[in-house]
This record gives structure tokens, sequence and C-alpha cells, in this order.
């Protein structure tokens, strides 16, 4: 789609008007501009798409003594983050300069970090603060630039803010340094596993030890090698990061509160904005990471240890969770079942190497709420089924054979979730299905879920194994997006599973 400039004429005046609208629903504030778009002595740009639809626009005064001043810049949120504000500036400030104004001023909200970097991309900075310039005792950062010096810089965006993201929420400490959500410069992963493997599960309060432990080593690793990536002389610096984002939720409390402290506290020091991170979103994002062809409208299948959910993703950043497990994650059911049979912790990829020489249809274990009509996942009917078959047999005194077992438990899991998956697909008009989480590394899933729903002219993505389980790139990823819709969410720890990705 492409998107025209051209100076404001009075036709405008409509498509400005329903435009602040929507970008101010406060009426006061939404007409506070109709007096200012056909005054003399202003400039103004509109930029409009394909349709003639009015998306952005900007204006400037010219005052006195060569001086300009940057009114506004205004871009409609669904075509945020595509360098429209940026191309609306240049015209603007190449207007400015042909009618030879010397100076730009303009004031801006100093917590707009999208804004204040596209005006510092253009060669602006911040020189002082107007108290409660917004009112409600809202300041703003008074900004200026030399029309005739500056000479504008690459836009910020598209070579890259840099990122640090922080994950903390289970059993893996992790950092990661993206550039501009594309480039992976670090991605450091400490997992507690071998910790954890004796008690046969994830035990809380040794996760939040081990955070306590590894983080700092982590994210130092991981300015390290960000560094040696950039080719610097040494670790990258925290001063030269752009943002700091951290997992905030789902997960468990004392694990999440680690990375939190951390990641307030390196943000504060460094006075750089922190992103509150959904782990959920992150798991999408390995995806829109890995493969950039995943676009909304999406549906995404989560499979984790902790979660078992279907979301629809109609577009950038709104979700719909379309539902969920009413009892154990799929995950869970895996490790369960390994612990069962005397296997180690986590049982997932154990019982994913057993099935492979097995027969899936060797026993026919429950395919639960398979028709049920909804998208609720139902697993520890799954979880006893395999319980009682194997007590039934060893009473009887046959002999179990784990490969037969493990692929017929793990074809019953892999049914329902197709059957569900396929059916989102149809029923929200998807482009897009991608698959998310630690089970998502299952091999037969992966290949299950990709001829099932590739022939329906969807685009199938499954993330690289290395961003199935837990880590931090994911994080950056889905944290780019935020940071470029000026984004700061709020700050602590959420352990509920039930942090809806809907409310995001
Ligand atoms: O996403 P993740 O690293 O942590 C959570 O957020 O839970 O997922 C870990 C889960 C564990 O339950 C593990 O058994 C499972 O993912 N898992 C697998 C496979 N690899 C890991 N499950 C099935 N097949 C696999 N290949
Ligand atoms: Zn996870």
């Amino acid at each position: 789609m492409t998107v025209t400039l051209r100076p404001f004429t009075s036709d405008d005046i409509r498509g400005v008007a329903a435009l602040e609208a929507a970008l101010f629903p406060d009426p006061w504030t939404a007409g506070m501009f109709a007096g200012e778009l056909e005054a003399t002595g202003r400039v103004w740009f509109v930029a409009e798409d394909d349709a003639g639809v009015l998306i952005g626009y900007g204006g400037a005064a010219i005052l006195a003594d060569g001086d300009a001043h940057i009114m506004n810049i205004a871009v409609s949120p669904a075509r945020r983050g595509q360098g429209l504000g940026r191309r609306l500036l240049d015209a603007l400030l190449g207007r400015l300069r042909e009618l030879e104004a010397q100076r730009v001023t303009l004031e801006v909200r100093p917590d707009n970090v999208a804004a204040v970097r596209l005006y510092e991309s253009a060669g602006l900075e911040s020189v002082g603060v107007r108290p409660g310039y917004y009112g409600r005792g809202q300041d703003a950062a008074i900004m200026w630039g030399d029309l005739q010096e500056a000479t504008p810089r690459p836009l910020a965006d598209s070579a890259g803010e840099l990122i640090l993201a922080i994950e903390s929420s289970c059993d893996e400490t992790a950092a990661a340094v993206m550039r501009g959500g594309r480039e992976l410069l670090a991605d450091v992963v400490a997992s507690q596993i071998d910790f954890h493997a004796r008690f046969g599960g994830v035990v809380p309060e040794i996760a939040s030890r081990k955070h306590t432990e590894a983080i700092v080593g982590v994210v130092d690793e991981a300015m390290e090698r960000a560094g040696v990536a950039l080719g610097l002389d040494g670790a990258l610096a925290f001063r030269d990061l752009d943002a700091i984002a951290v997992t905030r939720a789902p997960g468990l409390i004392g694990a999440l509160v680690v990375g939190v402290a951390y990641a307030k506290g390196l943000a504060m020091a460094i006075g750089k904005p922190l992103l509150g991170m959904n782990h959920l979103e992150g798991h999408i994002f390995a995806n829109v990471f890995a493969d950039p062809e995943v676009k909304p409208p999406l549906v995404a299948l989560l499979v984790s240890g902790g979660h078992t959910s279907l979301v629809h993703m109609p577009e950038w950043g709104v979700y719909h969770t379309l539902g969920e497990t009413l009892d154990d994650a799929a995950g869970e059911a895996y490790d369960k079942v390994a612990k069962v049979l005397g296997l180690s912790y986590p049982g997932g990829p154990i019982i994913a190497k057993l099935a492979e020489e097995g027969d899936p249809a060797a026993i026919d274990f429950p395919r639960a709420m398979m028709r049920s009509g909804d998208y609720a996942f139902s697993l520890s009917g799954l979880k006893t089924a395999v319980i009682t078959y194997i007590r039934h047999e060893r009473e009887a005194g046959r002999e179990i054979s784990a490969p037969d077992l493990a692929a017929s438990f793990q074809q019953a899991v892999i049914d329902v979730q197709v059957a569900k998956a396929v059916r989102a697909v149809g029923e929200t008009g998807a482009v897009s299905f991608c698959l998310g989480g630690g089970v998502a590394a299952n091999r037969a899933l992966r290949e299950a879920l990709t001829s099932a729903i590739e022939p329906l002219g969807v685009h199938v993505s499954v993330p690289p194994l290395h961003l199935c389980t837990d880590n931090a790139a994911m994080i950056a990823a889905a944290a780019h997006y935020r940071y470029l819709r000026g984004e700061h969410l709020a700050l602590d720890a959420e352990p509920s599973a039930r942090e809806p990705l809907d409310t995001l």
C-alpha cells in the first residue's frame, strides 16, 4: 500500500478532524488544532493511503526572526511504526528550510519515547522542560534544532533501537539484546533444569534463588556478546540501550520479581524506559521474529508446561483468547506421564523421543473435548487414562511397551490440538497460524499442524527449536513493537496465568 504526502488544502479539514477525533477522544483536545489549519504563516502536510483516507498530518508555524515551531505530528495508530512520522517531519523541515526559517522548536511529552526519538533522529535535541504545559501537572520537554545545520540522521527505527530483554518467569534466566526487532545481537539462556530435575518439576523457591544468583551474570554476558556483535571494543554499555524489557506476567511470582526488580533498578539507573512484557505474547513473537511472513489476522496455539491456549490476534497487539485448558497444560501432561514411567524431568522431550519408535494407534486413549464445539482443552483425563492403563497392564503381569504408550499418548494430545487449531483458523479467517511454547519443540505436533493447516491456504509458522522453550529473544521481539508505539506497561510482577493477553 502506498502512502502519499502532500501539502494541506481546505478539503482536508474534515479528514484531519476525523483523525483528531480518533486520536483524542477528549473533545476539547480534538478541536484544539482546528483553528490552526488555515491560519496564515502555517505549513501543514497530510498523508493519505491508496483509498484517499487521511492517515497522518503534521504542522508548523513560522514565527518571527527565522524561528519556526512544530505544532503537531500525528499518525493513525494502525499506521505507526512504518516511518510515516519521519516522512511528515522531513516534509515539514524541508518546507521550513525553503521558507528560510533558521531554527525550529517544539514541545513533546517526555514519556512519548517514540516521538522524542523521532525528533532526535532528525537532529533536534532536548533543551529544557516547560512545567505543567499539558495541564494536570504534566510537563513538556522542549526540543530545539538548527535548521540550516542539523543534518538528519537515518531514522532511528530503521537503524534499530537497542533493547535489552530479561526473562525469568519460570526456570530459565535469560537475557537478549535486539536491534530494531529483527537483529538478535545476543541471546543468553541459563537453564536451571538440572536443579529441578531431581524433584520431578520446577520448585518455585529454588527457581527464585537461582534467578537471583544468575541474573547479573546472564545480563553481563548478553551485553558482552552484543558488544562483540556490534564490533565494539568491549561490552555494550547500558547507557547505549534505548529501553529495557522484562517479563512481568504470567509466571511464578518469586521468579518474576527477580527479573522485574533487576530491570526496574537498571532502567531507573540509566534513565531509560522500562517495558513490562507478557510471556505469552513473547511466545507468539518468537514466530514474528523468525518468520517475516507471519502477520495478522493470526491464530496462535500456545503449549508449554504452564499453558495450553488458542489465541486470536486480529491485528498487531490485540488478543482474544479463544480457549484454554480447564486443568493440566500440555507440557505438564507430558511431564506427568514421564514421571509415571519412571523417566526424568522434563518429560516432554523424552516422551517425544520414545514415541518415534512406537505405534500411535497401539492404545486408544481418550481425545477429551475433541468435539466439544469450543476451544477449551482438558488433559487430566488423558493423564489418568495413561496411569490406569499402566496399572492395569502391570496387575495383569503384561509387559508395557513404553514406545507404544508414548506414541499413543502423544497422538491423543496432537489429535485434539490439531482439530481445535483447524477450527480456530477457519472460524477466525486467519491468514497465519503459529505455534509457541516449550511443547512447540515437539516434531510430531509441528508436522501434524503444518500438514493440516497449510492446505487451507494459511501460512504456518513453527519457531526454530531454540525459540520454543523460554528465552529472552522472544520478549525482545515483542518489546520492539511496544517500544515503537511508545508504550510503557505496568511494572509489577503479576503471577496470574489469567492476566489475559486480551487486555494488552
Ligand atoms: O515454554 P517452556 O520452556 O516453559 C513453560 O513456560 O512452561 O515449556 C516447558 C515444557 C515442559 O513441560 C516440557 O516437558 C515441554 O515444554 N517440552 C516438550 C518438548 N520439549 C519440551 N513437550 C513435548 N515434546 C517436546 N519435544
Ligand atoms: Zn514459556
